[in-house]
């Protein structure tokens, strides 16, 4: 994670550096700093906390300059602080990382055999160090980061700055993203084309092993073998304006209103209006040969796969498997001939994810990325892009995403069912317009905020939390309680429902609200039965369903929460919607920062 950014400017930096870290403060928010060279001096300013403390430290303590670095930092290797802020510097050189250097306690020990002195305990100042030593050896800017960057193991995205250099930012990209925006006689380098958009129309893409040299005039791009090459400007469809809060007090909550539009317009992205069937862009997949299908992703993703998994199984009656990413990479599982897997990812850049979407395409797999960000790696390495249309997500917890990647996937089970003839004319044509009807029941769903931020109180009182569910209501489930738990800080576990007797049954007492996904399908029977026994022992149901099922239960829940009547298929997509605006409630009860919580970073470049 971190971000990093970069500008060779025409007038003063210092403020498009702000401005281009405030956009990227979604990938960590622990510690801030920026670097610029005055005269012959690299000046720095650091500061433990958001970027708002930098820009006050900076607004006191007057840093100009024409030439500058700017980073935003999510701690891997030494405690969040100003000493471990970036930029890390020496006499010579300034430079920001995003990423870990693995071999940096080996590096270390041979600089210090050198007389290097490290001022922080971070992985990143050794790379700062490592290229003043190929300075102080002759070499030329460029020459020495292009040797130091082919000794370090791991992963970066680096941004430096050098002494006397007043026209040169050389940044290097492995593992870690990291973009060139073309402006008007300004160049500049960021992690992604969000913290670019207000600067730049034009931006390029370093590619894996990468270095670039930007100055006022241009870019010049380098391969690995150091060889110049080209790597095209494209148009942003990203406005400079387009990330603003509105009139919600938290982008969390502004992303859950935005859903109806959004699954809209990712609905119609893969919707035939004049057939009102499914068509997907063109793939270049034979979806009827693939023998088996394999999800992966991570976190709230990982949960979409999940519910696909049930879909592909049941609509489209082929196998899938679902992995968490950072497991896949590393077990080494047998995959099949003409087996086809799907890599879920909001940002298009969590690094497991994509470690995994290369590991499975050496083994020979076709891949799928479905990514939220098209310019993402993701998008970029996979055979087929499928991307969802959520516009850019800035709380780090994960919700119109999610939902835009199960409108999606569900789009993607029905034309994988109707190319291996798994479905008939009829029943395609009722899951169709079950999820046509999604963006409508949405805006119902949203309706009914104000039931739910009346519950948020009581569920704001628990220690632990319990969520259960059966079939597509099980991921859903997951997360419910993951989401509570990333933004108010309260322990909760999503079950299966009727996995509850098997152990999790015993930490029920009547201070533990259980929430129940129980949308009226061929479960809903057993889900009821496993909500009977959450009762029977005194725990607090908040139950989730549509009419039919809340009349079911009649006055015996603590409270309901009721949902319109929709078909089973896309039943999880709506009940997402209820278990975020919960957990959105709850925190804003305890008073955490929902779009920034504790520990966290919208995305997770490092493993
Ligand atoms: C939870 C959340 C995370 C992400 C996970 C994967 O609300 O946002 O769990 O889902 O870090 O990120 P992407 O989808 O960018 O790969």
């Amino acid at each position: 994670m971190c971000g990093i950014i970069g500008v060779v400017g025409k007038a003063d930096v210092v403020p498009s550096l702000i401005e281009g870290l405030k956009r990227l403060e979604y990938r960590g928010y622990d510690s801030a700093g920026i670097a610029t060279l005055v005269n012959d001096s690299i000046e720095r300013r650091r500061s433990e906390g958001k970027i708002a403390r930098l820009e006050e430290k900076v607004a006191g303590n007057g840093i100009h300059g024409d030439i500058g670095i700017g980073h935003t930092r999510w701690a891997t290797h030494g405690v969040p602080n100003e000493r471990n802020a970036h930029p890390h510097a020496t006499d010579r050189v300034a430079l920001v990382h995003n990423g870990i250097i693995e071999n940096y306690r080996e590096l270390a020990a041979e600089l210090s055999a050198l007389g290097h002195v490290f001022a922080s305990e971070t992985d990143s100042e050794i790379a700062a160090h490592l290229i003043t030593r190929y300075l102080n050896e002759g070499m030329t800017p460029q020459q020495a980061v292009a040797t130091a960057i082919k000794r370090m193991d791991g992963a970066y995205a680096l941004a430096i700055l050098f002494k006397g250099e007043h026209d040169l930012i050389v940044g290097a990209r492995k593992g870690s993203p990291l973009a060139v925006g073309w402006g008007e006689g300004e160049m500049y380098l960021g992690s992604d084309a969000l913290a670019l958009s207000p600067f730049a129309r034009r931006i390029s893409y370093l590619e894996e092993g990468d270095w670039v040299e930007i100055s006022r005039a241009g870019a010049i791009f380098h391969d690995e073998q150091d060889r110049v090459v080209d790597r095209p400007a494209k148009p942003t469809a990203l406005s400079g304006a387009m990330i603003g809060k509105g009139n919600y007090p938290h982008f969390m909550l502004k992303e859950i209103y935005e859903q109806p539009g959004v699954i809209g317009d990712t609905l119609r992205s893969m919707w035939n209006p004049a057939s009102g069937a499914i068509d997907l862009p063109p793939l270049d997949i034979d979806l009827a040969a693939i023998s088996r299908i394999t999800l992966v992703a991570c976190g709230t993703s990982y949960l979409g796969a999940m519910v696909a998994k049930y879909w592909f199984e049941k609509v489209a009656r082929i196998a899938a498997d679902i992995d968490i990413a950072s497991e896949f990479r590393y077990r080494d599982t047998p995959l099949e001939a003409d087996g086809l897997a799907i890599f879920i990812s909001q940002s298009g850049e969590t690094i497991d994810t994509l470690a995994a979407l290369r590991h499975a395409k050496e083994a020979g797999q076709k891949t799928i990325a479905i990514v939220n960000v098209p310019e993402s790696t993701m998008a970029r390495e996979a055979d087929a892009v499928l991307p969802t249309l959520a516009g850019p997500e800035i709380g780090v917890a994960s919700t119109k995403a999610f939902t835009c990647q199960l409108v999606l996937l569900a789009c993607l089970v029905i034309a994988t069912a109707r190319a291996r003839g798994a479905i008939s004319g009829a029943e395609e044509a009722r899951l169709s317009n079950a999820i046509a009807e999604v963006p409508s029941r949405a805006a119902e769903v949203l309706n009914g905020d104000e039931a739910i931020q009346a519950l948020a109180a009581e569920v704001a009182e628990a220690r632990d939390v319990l969520y259960i569910g059966r079939n597509t209501g099980y991921p859903i489930a997951l997360e419910g309680a993951l989401k509570l738990k990333e933004i108010s800080y309260i322990h909760a576990e999503g079950y299966a429902a009727g996995e509850l007797k098997h152990g999790p049954i015993a930490l029920i007492d009547d201070t533990v609200p259980v929430i129940v996904v129980a949308p009226s399908d061929a479960l809903f029977e057993k889900t009821f039965s496993n909500m009977q026994e959450v009762m029977a022992r005194g725990g607090k149901v908040i139950f989730m369903s549509d009419a039919k099922g809340c009349a079911h239960i009649g006055k015996e829940a603590f409270a309901t929460i009721e949902l319109p009547h929709v078909h089973p298929f896309v039943a999880p997509i709506l009940y997402a919607i209820p278990v975020q605006l919960l957990a959105y409630h709850v925190a804003v009860i305890k008073g955490t920062d929902v779009d920034q919580p504790r520990n966290l970073a919208k995305s997770v470049t490092v493993e």
